[in-house]
C-alpha cells in the first residue's frame, strides 16, 4: 500500500473504495492487487477459532480447521475476572495469527434480557458492567496479538426470534444504562479493532443504518476509532447503512451493492467523503493485519488445551453443598465408590450451536476424567437418552438402571442437561425446564441415594425443581472443549471452585423481567421491564430467586470485615474491605461491589454491581481487598438533557459474596453533576425550588410571607406539608390566575429572566 493513508486513498478510483467496503467472498475482504491493497479475513468467534477452509456458513454447519474451543461466555463469564478472560483473549488471538486471521469475532457481550434468548451462552451476563469489564479484557488479549476484535452485536439484539427485523422498543434510561453500558466501556477500555452491528431494529431504525447508534453515540460520544462491520446479511440498505456510519457489509453482495454505492456517489445521494471515510477505514484495518508480527505454527494444543481446562474449572459454579452425615457431600471422598449418571458424562454439551461452533482440537469427557483418577470407584449408567422421543419401557429400563447403580455407591453423581437442539443461535427456547426425562431420572436416584450430587451441562439457566432435595448443585455451564476433566477437576477437590452466577437463576419463567414482552410480536419487542433487568428486577419486586446473581459456594469459607469507602480526587470511588478465609482450604472468593443512592428523583434498582475482583486467599489468610468503582458507572440516564449525571446524596455501597449476600455496609456521600434546565412557566414549583439561583430567591421570599401579615395565607400554604407537596408539581406560569397566591405574572417573568441570566 502506498506510504501516507491520504496517499493511499488518493490512489484508488470510486469503484475501487466501494468494492474495498464489501466481502469477497464468505469471510475475507477484496484486494486490490494494482493499489498493493491484500485482502484480510474475518471469522468466527467468540469462544474459538472456526475457520472454513472448505464450504462456508454462517450457522456452524460446515467444519473448520481444528481450533481449541475455550469456554463459552456464559461460563467465563461467571468467573468473574477480566485477567483471566485476558489469558483466553490472547490464546484466541494465537490461534488467529498462526491461521492468518485478521478479525476473529468476537466477544459477544449482549445482556441476557431473558434466559429463553437462543443465544444467551454466548453472552457473558444479565448485568452490564460485568459484561463490559470481561468483554474488555478478551479485547485486551486478543489485540495484545495483533489480531482484531469485533465486538458484537451491536446493539440491543437479546433474543433470536425474528432477528433480522424485529425492531427492539427500547426506552432511553434502559438502552444507555443497560443494553449500551457494557459496549461502552469495552469501546473506551480496549478500542476494539472493529465492532459488529446487529441484525435487527432499535426503536424502529435498522442498526445497520441508524447514524445515531453507529456514529454519533459509538464514535462521537464514545471515541471509537476502528471500523464498523454488519453482521453477517444485517445490510438492509447498502448506501443508507454507509452514509450512517456502517463501512464494511458482510459477506458480499456479488457487487451489487457497490454498484449502488457507487451510483449514489456520483448522483450526489451518497457523499464522497463519506465513501472516503468508509474505504479510509478499511485500508486502516489492512495496514494493522499487515503490521502484526509473523506468527508460525503449530499451535501448541496441549497447552491451549490446559488453559481451557485451567478456565473451566474457573467457571465452575457451586451452587449448593449441603452436609450430609456431618461433611459436604463435595469435594468426593476419597474413598467414596460413586454412580455416575446421565449421557452428559459420557458425551459431553461443551459449546453451543451456530456460528460459534468450534471443531476441537479434542473433547474430555467427565467419565474419562472421573475414571482414569478413581479406577474402579467409578462406575457408570446412562439414565436417559437425548432423543426424547424413544420408547417409554426403553426410557424406564434406562431410569431403573440407572436407580439400581445409584443405590449402591456411596454416591451419586447425576449429569443433566440441555441438548443443542433444545439451545443455539437462530431460535430462543419456550421455557426454561430440563427434559421430564431427565428429572424423572434425578427424583428416582434422589429416592434411592440422598446423596447425590447434581451436574448441569447447559448454555443458559434451567428450573431445578430439585433444588430443595438436592443436596448438592454444580452449575457445569457449557465448558468448551476441556470442561469433562475441569468438572472431575470440581469434584474430586483438585480445583476448589469460585466461579459466581452472572445471571440470576429464576425459580420460573413467569417470574423473569421480560416475561410477557419476550420475544414480541409482529416486528416489534417492547422492553417494558426497563432498566430493572436481572437481579435489579427481582431485588425490586422482593422476589425469591431459586440462585441469585453472583452467587457461588466454595470448599473454603470467607469471612469479611467492615468496608471503608472513600472519594478519590478523581471523583472515583475507593473501597477496601479485608477479608479472611476461615477455612482449611485455599480458595478464591470474588468480592463484589454493590451501590445505589440512598435516595433518587428516577427510579432507581435497589442495588447495582458496580465493581468486583476474584481475589486468591490462601487458608487461614487476610486479604485487604481495593475496589474502584468508577464515578461514571454511578450516572444514570438523564433524559431531560440527553446524557449521564451523577446525581448529589448520599449513596449506599454494599460489599459482599452475592447480590443476596452483602456482609459490609457503608455510605459515602458524592457531590452530584450540575444540570441546570433554563426556568420556563411550565417549570413546576419543585423545579423552582431545585434551582441553584430561583431557589434560595424563592425560599426567602416564603420566609418573608410567612412573617407578613398579609402573607399569612401563602405562607401557610406553602409551610403546611401536604399541601406543600400537592404544590409541587404546579407550574409557576400558572400561580398567578389563582387568586390570593401573593404572585403575579411579572413577577413570575422577572423570576424567570433572574435564573436564566448567564452565570459569571
Ligand atoms: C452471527 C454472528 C457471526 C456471523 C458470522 C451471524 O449469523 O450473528 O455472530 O459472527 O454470523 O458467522
Amino acid at each position: 500500500m502506498s506510504d501516507t493513508p491520504q496517499d493511499a486513498l488518493d490512489a484508488l478510483t470510486v469503484e475501487e473504495k466501494a468494492s474495498l467496503t464489501s466481502g469477497a467472498d464468505f469471510w475475507t475482504t477484496k484486494a486490490i492487487p494494482r493499489a498493493g491493497v491484500p485482502s484480510i479475513m474475518l471469522t468466527d468467534g467468540p469462544h474459538g477459532l472456526r475457520k472454513q477452509t472448505g464450504a462456508s456458513d454462517h450457522l456452524g454447519l460446515a467444519s473448520s480447521v481444528p481450533a481449541t474451543c475455550f469456554p463459552p461466555a456464559a461460563a467465563l463469564g461467571s468467573a468473574f475476572d477480566p485477567a483471566l478472560a485476558e489469558r483466553v483473549g490472547v490464546a484466541l488471538g494465537v490461534e488467529s495469527a498462526i491461521e492468518d486471521v485478521a478479525v476473529i469475532l468476537g466477544p459477544g457481550i449482549n445482556i441476557k434480557r431473558s434466559p429463553l434468548c437462543g443465544r444467551n451462552f454466548e453472552y457473558v451476563s444479565e448485568d452490564p458492567v460485568l459484561a463490559g469489564v470481561v468483554g474488555a479484557g478478551l479485547v485486551r488479549g486478543i489485540q495484545s496479538q495483533g489480531v482484531g476484535a469485533s465486538l458484537k452485536h451491536f446493539a440491543a439484539n437479546n433474543q433470536e426470534h425474528d432477528r433480522m427485523r424485529a425492531s427492539s422498543d427500547v426506552d432511553p434510561r434502559p438502552l444507555r444504562e443497560i443494553y449500551l453500558r457494557g459496549f461502552e466501556r469495552v469501546v473506551k477500555d480496549a478500542q476494539p479493532w472493529t465492532v459488529m452491528c446487529s441484525y435487527n431494529r432499535i426503536n424502529g431504525v435498522y442498526a445497520s443504518e441508524d447514524p445515531w447508534l453507529l456514529t454519533r453515540v459509538l464514535r462521537e460520544e464514545w471515541g471509537f476509532e476502528g471500523l464498523v462491520v454488519s453482521d453477517w446479511g444485517a445490510v438492509n440498505d447498502r448506501v443508507a447503512a454507509l452514509a450512517a456510519g456502517l463501512d464494511l457489509e458482510m459477506p458480499y453482495s456479488g457487487g451489487q451493492t457497490d454498484r449502488q454505492i457507487v451510483a449514489a456517489v456520483a448522483d450526489g445521494t451518497l457523499s464522497g467523503d463519506a465513501l472516503d471515510t468508509a474505504a479510509a477505514r478499511m485500508l486502516a484495518l489492512v495496514g494493522k493485519a499487515q503490521r502484526r508480527p509473523a506468527v508460525r505454527g503449530p499451535l501448541d494444543v496441549d497447552a491451549h488445551h490446559a488453559l481451557a481446562r485451567e478456565v473451566a474449572g474457573r467457571s465452575i459454579v457451586l451452587l449448593k453443598n449441603d452436609e450430609v452425615g456431618g461433611a459436604p457431600l463435595l469435594p468426593l471422598a476419597e474413598d467414596a465408590t460413586v454412580a455416575v449418571i446421565g449421557e452428559f458424562a459420557r458425551t459431553p454439551r461443551y459449546q453451543g450451536g451456530g456460528s460459534s461452533h468450534i471443531t476441537p482440537t479434542r473433547v474430555d469427557a467427565a467419565l474419562d476424567a472421573l475414571t482414569a483418577a478413581c479406577g474402579e470407584r467409578i462406575s457408570f449408567a446412562q439414565g436417559f437418552a437425548f432423543d426424547p422421543a424413544i420408547p417409554a419401557d426403553e426410557a424406564a429400563a434406562l431410569r431403573d438402571e440407572a436407580v439400581a447403580l445409584a443405590a449402591s455407591r456411596d454416591v451419586a453423581v447425576v449429569f443433566l442437561g440441555l441438548t443443542e437442539a433444545e439451545e443455539s443461535e437462530g431460535f430462543d427456547r419456550e421455557h426454561i425446564d430440563l427434559p421430564a426425562a431427565q428429572l424423572a431420572v434425578v427424583d428416582a436416584v434422589l429416592a434411592a441415594n440422598p446423596r447425590t450430587i447434581v451436574v448441569l451441562s447447559n448454555g443458559s439457566v434451567v428450573a431445578l425443581p430439585f433444588a430443595d432435595r438436592a443436596p448438592a448443585i454444580v452449575e457445569a455451564w457449557l465448558l468448551g472443549q476441556a470442561g469433562g476433566s475441569a468438572t472431575a477437576d470440581v469434584l474430586l477437590g483438585a480445583v476448589n471452585p469460585s466461579a459466581r452466577l452472572a445471571e440470576t437463576i429464576p425459580l420460573r419463567i413467569e417470574d423473569t423481567p421480560a416475561y410477557g414482552n419476550f420475544p414480541g410480536s409482529f416486528g416489534h419487542v417492547r422492553y417494558g421491564e426497563g432498566i430493572l433487568v436481572g437481579y435489579r428486577w427481582y431485588d425490586a419486586r422482593r422476589m425469591p430467586v431459586a440462585y441469585p446473581f453472583g452467587h457461588g459456594l466454595s470448599y473454603t469459607t470467607f469471612s469479611y470485615g467492615e468496608a471503608a469507602v472513600s472519594v478519590r480526587p478523581d471523583g472515583d470511588l475507593s473501597v477496601t474491605v479485608p477479608v479472611t478465609n476461615t477455612g482449611a482450604r485455599d480458595g478464591r472468593e470474588v468480592v463484589q461491589v454493590y451501590a445505589a443512592p440512598v435516595s433518587s428523583i428516577v427510579e432507581r434498582a435497589p442495588r447495582e454491581l458496580k465493581a468486583f475482583a476474584s481475589v486468591e486467599i490462601a487458608a487461614g489468610e487476610t486479604v485487604t481487598v481495593e475496589l474502584v468503582v468508577r464515578r461514571a458507572d454511578l450516572a444514570y440516564w438523564d433524559v431531560r438533557v440527553d446524557r449521564f449525571v451523577v446525581e448529589g446524596g448520599r449513596y449506599r455501597i454494599e460489599v459482599g459474596a452475592s447480590s443476596r449476600d452483602i456482609r459490609s455496609t457503608a455510605e459515602v456521600a458524592i457531590e452530584g453533576d450540575e444540570v441546570r434546565l433554563p426556568l420556563t412557566p411550565e417549570s413546576s414549583v419543585a423545579d423552582v425550588l431545585a434551582h441553584p439561583v430561583a431557589g434560595p430567591i424563592v425560599q426567602e421570599r416564603f420566609a418573608a410571607m410567612r412573617e407578613s401579615a398579609d402573607g399569612a395565607m401563602d405562607a401557610g400554604i406553602m409551610a403546611d406539608e401536604a399541601i406543600a407537596k400537592m404544590m409541587a408539581s404546579f407550574p409557576i406560569g400558572r400561580l398567578a390566575a389563582f387568586p390570593g397566591m401573593g404572585v403575579d405574572r411579572e413577577q413570575v417573568a422577572q423570576l424567570i429572566a433572574l435564573a436564566n441570566a448567564p452565570q459569571e
